[in-house]
């Protein structure tokens, strides 16, 4: 595996290798599935950026368990476009359900702030979010993530599912820009 690679105009190095994240995916399906014994949760996938860490987890979990698919956007580039907009909706019936958000990486908070109100309209039994990644330091929205694979700094990755202008998605480990 590389340890420097290219996209567009960008330089980036290696962050978190293939055989870190599969570990931390592995401990985090481990406690959901101590916490979710016969709960029934219902995970609900935020694409794009979430549908590699989503498989991997949901692939490790004993427990009974459903997951669906919702597309928000709120990325253009390297910067949050200030406005998160729903492309593929909620079709699952919430009421009482267990729920459990997957997401990439929570970054300012803005995606899940805005989201999370329209699932509490429907009166699940509880939410609580799974976050392969967590920008700590710049989540300005109220936001806290219940499983955090990793807590990183304020720099824009790529890899595992997470793109740069539409590229990235396919790389195994996770890098961070340079420049
Ligand atoms: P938030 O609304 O600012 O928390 O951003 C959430 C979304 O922005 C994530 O689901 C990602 O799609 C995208 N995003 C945030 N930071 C990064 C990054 O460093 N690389 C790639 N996408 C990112």
């Amino acid at each position: 595996m590389k340890s420097r690679i290219r996209i567009h105009d960008k330089e980036f190095e290696i962050f978190l290798t293939e055989e870190q994240i599969e570990k931390r995916v592995s401990e985090l399906a481990d406690e959901i599935n101590r916490d979710y014994q016969n709960k029934k949760p219902l995970f609900i996938s935020i694409l794009n950026g979430s549908f590699i860490f989503s498989a991997d987890l949901f692939r490790q979990l004993n427990i009974e368990a459903e997951i669906c698919f919702i597309k928000l956007v709120s990325y253009k580039g390297m910067k949050s476009s200030g406005k998160v907009t729903t492309s593929i909706g909620l079709e699952e019936d919430i009421y009482d359900r267990e729920v459990i958000i997957l997401e990439d990486i929570v970054d300012t908070g803005r995606t899940l702030h805005e989201f999370i109100p329209k699932l509490l309209h429907q009166q699940p039994r509880s939410i609580k979010i799974a976050a392969l990644l967590h920008k700590a330091e710049v989540t300005e929205f109220p936001v806290h993530p219940d499983y955090v694979g990793f807590t990183i700094p304020d720099k824009f990755v790529v890899g595992y599912g997470l793109d740069y202008d539409g590229l990235g998605r396919n790389l195994k480990a996770i890098f961070q820009v340079t420049t």
